[in-house]
């Protein structure tokens, strides 16, 4: 039997370079080997942007978005989180084995909480009492407390064994195996897996922003996204932060720059890449071409897929076939789980 594959996205918008490398096309590579079922999280977009007006779409464009990176739906199980009605009963009933400690503990709970507080400090000890507070005005919303309960169950309600993520949801992915180890010895079964993240034997990819600063992410607006127009991209890369240029022959590069070499590195031939790096060694490095290449070839990766998005977008018959067809098959497993689950936890039926 093949080896369970399950990745998500949330909806909160367009997908960009970072998701690109960290996530996307491991799905598109893996669906080829694996039992492949990719997702897109609403549920866990509501957790920081519940919108209406803006949820809709943006589910559909990261559906759009999947399909045109080249997710098949005729290899892979695409769907919709809230399809899946399973997983909010999984989600409570998993709630009664989770700790409110090891949730607030949680890196990624305690930016969010920061960022829904409007605190800049990183001070932790602050937090605790901020988010017990007593200020009506000021909360910090249960489901952002209780994130990586509902990813735990994304994954374990199809007993993944592989997860292909970014460096940041680590975290995540060490609390679902946690989840599962104690659910299983709690009960006494050997029902969950324990799931791993998968990268085709590197390192978890970090794709930089054209800052000069830290990851390209959706809220620190330093992205390229799939469907940049090629102006737009083109524009965005020109203007990426760079230094005042190598002062001597072989000195250490800067970390702007390194930002451009790597993005160069996912994107560009490995003799382009080294012929930057050796102009950069001997100072005859001009920015502007290295740009200007950088610009090129990422743009040999986005607009055929911008092309596929804009073809696919407003086809809503087909886009509705193929999660309604995702649905099916994801719901199947997930009803096997819960009801194994409902079972194991004593919950039984009169009638
Ligand atoms: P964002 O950080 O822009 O909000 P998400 O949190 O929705 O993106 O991430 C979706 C997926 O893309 C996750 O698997 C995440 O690890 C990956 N990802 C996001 N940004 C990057 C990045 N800069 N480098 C590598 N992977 C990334
Ligand atoms: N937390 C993930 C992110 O922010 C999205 C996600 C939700 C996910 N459920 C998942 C990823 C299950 C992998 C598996 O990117």
């Amino acid at each position: 039997m093949k080896e369970i594959v399950l990745s998500g996205i949330r909806a909160t918008g367009n997908l960009h370079l970072g998701n690109y490398y960290g996530a996307l096309n491991k799905f598109v590579k893996m669906q080829e080997d694996y039992d492949s079922l990719f997702f897109i999280a609403d549920l866990h977009a509501l957790t920081t942007h519940p919108d209406p007006k803006t949820l809709h779409t943006n589910v559909k464009n990261i559906l759009a978005e999947y399909l045109a990176a080249g997710v098949d739906p005729e290899k892979a199980t695409i769907f919709v989180q809230s399809d899946v009605p399973e997983i909010s009963e999984l989600y409570l009933l998993l709630n009664m084995h989770v700790g409110i400690g090891e949730l607030m503990r949680t890196a990624s709970f305690k930016d969010k909480a920061r960022k829904q507080l409007g605190i800049k400090s990183d001070n932790d000890e602050n937090i605790e009492k901020e988010i017990i507070g007593t200020d009506s005005n000021k909360r910090v919303n249960a489901g952002l407390l209780t994130y990586p309960t509902l990813m735990a169950v994304d994954i374990l309600i199809q007993k993944a064994h592989k997860v292909p993520v970014g460096k940041d949801q680590e975290q995540h992915l060490e609390l679902t195996r946690r989840f599962a180890r104690r659910f299983n010895s709690y009960y006494g079964v050997d029902l969950f897996p324990e799931p791993e993240n998968f990268n085709f034997g590197g390192n978890a990819v970090k794709v930089p922003g054209l800052d000069g600063s830290g990851k390209m992410g959706k809220s620190e607006g330093n992205c390229i996204y799939l469907i940049d127009e090629e102006k737009v991209l083109r524009k965005k890369v020109m203007r990426a932060v760079t230094d005042e240029g190598p002062q001597a022959p072989n000195s250490p590069i800067s970390a702007p720059i390194q930002n451009l070499f790597t993005l160069m590195e996912l994107t560009s031939a490995p003799e382009v890449v080294q012929q930057f790096k050796d102009a950069y060694a001997d100072c005859s490095i001009r920015y502007g071409d290295l740009k200007k290449q950088l610009a090129e070839d990422i743009l040999k990766v986005t607009l055929p897929i911008r092309q596929r998005i804009l073809d696919i977008q407003n086809d809503d018959e087909y886009l509705a076939r193929v999660v309604r067809q995702g649905a099916e098959r994801a719901r199947e497993r997930a009803a096997k789980t819960l009801s194994e689950v409902r079972e194991i936890m004593g919950i039984k039926k009169f009638y």
